[in-house]
């Protein structure tokens, strides 16, 4: 047998019921990666047919987590921004992701500068982790589709993302961005 969405959602709950830390969170992006090799998912779920836009797959009422499927139709580039208080786990379903890490070396509230500090592609099948806090950017091509677990619902939280130009920092509202 595949292994399953269900079998995934059953071992991300124990996995982070048994240690909420880095540790756990690095246990939920491996399964992904096993999740993600099951080709049957990967076409239901994100398959050509699949219609484009967000769709929670699932949300865990005890724990918090969501996962969901990020079914993009145009390519797009998105600001350095952060996922708040949450972790977030970005799984390549389709096409590729690539990927720019960044770190705060100055400013204030308002105002950052931000260092590069990785860059890289996550092909169909990889995924990457991103700690709380962290500060990313994500750039996809037409169709790119991944799978992004969270350790809550985004929506619900203060998240910015950051002007490259102009170094300003603004509160991201509601699904703004990725
Ligand atoms: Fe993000």
């Amino acid at each position: 047998m595949a292994y399953d969405l269900d079998q995934f959602i059953a071992d991300t709950r124990a996995a982070l019921k048994r240690d909420p830390g880095p540790a756990g969170r690095e246990e939920v992006r491996a399964r992904l990666e096993r999740l993600l090799a099951n080709e049957d998912f990967v076409a239901r779920t994100c398959g050509e047919d699949a219609p484009t836009g967000l769709k929670v797959l699932y949300e865990d009422k005890e724990l918090g987590f969501q996962i969901l499927a990020h079914l993009n139709d145009k390519a797009r580039k998105s600001p350095p921004h952060d996922h708040g208080a949450s972790w977030a786990i970005y799984g390549q379903a389709t096409k590729y992701t690539d990927m720019i890490e960044w770190e705060r070396v100055g400013g204030d509230d308002k105002h950052a500068e931000l260092k590069e500090t990785a860059r890289y592609r996550l092909s169909p099948g990889q995924a990457g982790m991103y700690q709380d806090g962290k500060i990313h950017s994500i750039a996809y091509p037409d169709r790119a589709r991944f799978i992004r677990v969270t350790g809550t619902n985004l929506d619900n939280i203060q998240r910015v993302r950051f002007d490259l130009q102009t170094g300003e920092v603004h509160q991201m509202t509601p699904q703004q961005a990725t």
